[in-house]
């Protein structure tokens, strides 16, 4: 398969990324099929991505799209046999746990044709975790998107070390196909390349918190001010979502045993167990019930 050969993209997880991929695949003129394991997710996507499609029409990301159209034709499926269907490109956003990620994959890999490429969307994982369990390693790679995917649109590009080179291509010409800037990296990474630079930044705003040095609307104030940017470290992370903060944070505190990052994990967590994720909850750092933001 040559990258303008792909028709067709199953997204694998309908929460924050998933349907901000699916938006654009479809948004782009691709079939696009959208997979998740909880009903009530599907149900949610469906209507968040009804109105993404509404607010968006006549973006110029999105020039020349019946974007409303293009909206109303992503199918949903929690079956992964159904979903898996004539499918070229799978990109998954569940969270971010390897052994969650290498499962997902080894289910599609039962469905999904020969040709089909395995695209990962993880934040902070290596695919090379996961690479032997999605039982096809050699057309597994990630394919990591920045968020508002339409706005921010650069896509990392990153094999590990068993990836063919043609997958790696088929990506490439498929990240412009969707209206992304490419990125390729030469190796695997933890991070890739901004997000390298940007879990710097939210390492040491959460570290700063966590020791009360300074409270989240001072480190922000510190950042805005300065960098004369509309949010700061925390304001940010409400969009990313706390509860994937603390996913990404907890993984590497287990991993590496390291004491700041285990306290910082379990900070997150005090907004997680309350609800507290973020935009998506309507609260996180900062309130958006009132529709301020
Ligand atoms: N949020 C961000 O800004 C961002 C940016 C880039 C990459 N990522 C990465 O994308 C991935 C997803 O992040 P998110 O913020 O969209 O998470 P999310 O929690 O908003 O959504 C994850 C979805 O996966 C679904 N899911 C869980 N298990 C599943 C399974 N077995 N099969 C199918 N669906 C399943 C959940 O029901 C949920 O709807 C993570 O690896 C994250 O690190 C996140």
């Amino acid at each position: 398969m040559k990258a303008d050969q792909v028709a067709k993209v199953l997204v694998v997880g309908a929460g924050t990324m998933g349907e901000q991929i699916a938006l654009q695949c479809a948004g782009h003129g691709f079939a696009v099929v959208v997979l998740d394991s909880d009903a009530e997710a599907l149900t949610r996507a469906q209507g968040q991505l009804a109105g993404l499609g509404s607010a968006l029409a006549g973006d110029p990301a999105f020039a020349g799209a019946d974007l409303v159209q293009a909206v109303a034709a992503i199918t949903y499926e929690s079956d992964p046999a159904k979903a898996a269907a004539d499918v070229d490109i799978v990109s998954e956003s569940v969270p971010e746990d390897p052994a969650l990620k290498g499962a997902v994959f080894a289910e599609l890999d039962r469905w999904c044709p020969e040709r089909t490429v395995f695209a990962s969307n993880t934040s902070s994982l290596l695919p090379s975790m996961y690479a032997e369990a999605s039982g096809r390693p050699d057309r597994l790679a990630a394919l990591h998107f920045h968020q508002p995917v339409w706005s921010a649109n650069l896509v990392d590009v990153m094999p590990h070390p068993g990836t063919s080179p043609e997958t790696i291509e088929i990506l490439l010409g498929f990240a412009e196909r969707i209206g992304q800037i490419p990125i390729r990296l030469h190796k695997e990474s933890p991070g890739y390349v901004f997000n390298a630079m940007y879990n710097a930044l939210n390492r040491e705003a959460i570290t700063l918190a966590t020791n009360g040095v300074a409270g989240v609307e001072d480190i922000d104030r510190a950042w805005t001010t300065v960098m004369k940017t509309p949010r700061g470290p925390f304001g940010m992370l409400d969009f990313v979502g706390i509860d994937t903060a603390w996913h990404i944070t907890q993984y590497w505190a287990t991993a590496t045993g390291d004491p700041q990052l285990l306290a910082n994990a379990a900070w997150l967590k005090g907004y997680v167990d309350q609800g507290r994720t973020g935009v998506k909850a309507g609260k996180g750092f900062y309130d958006y019930t009132s529709g301020a933001d």
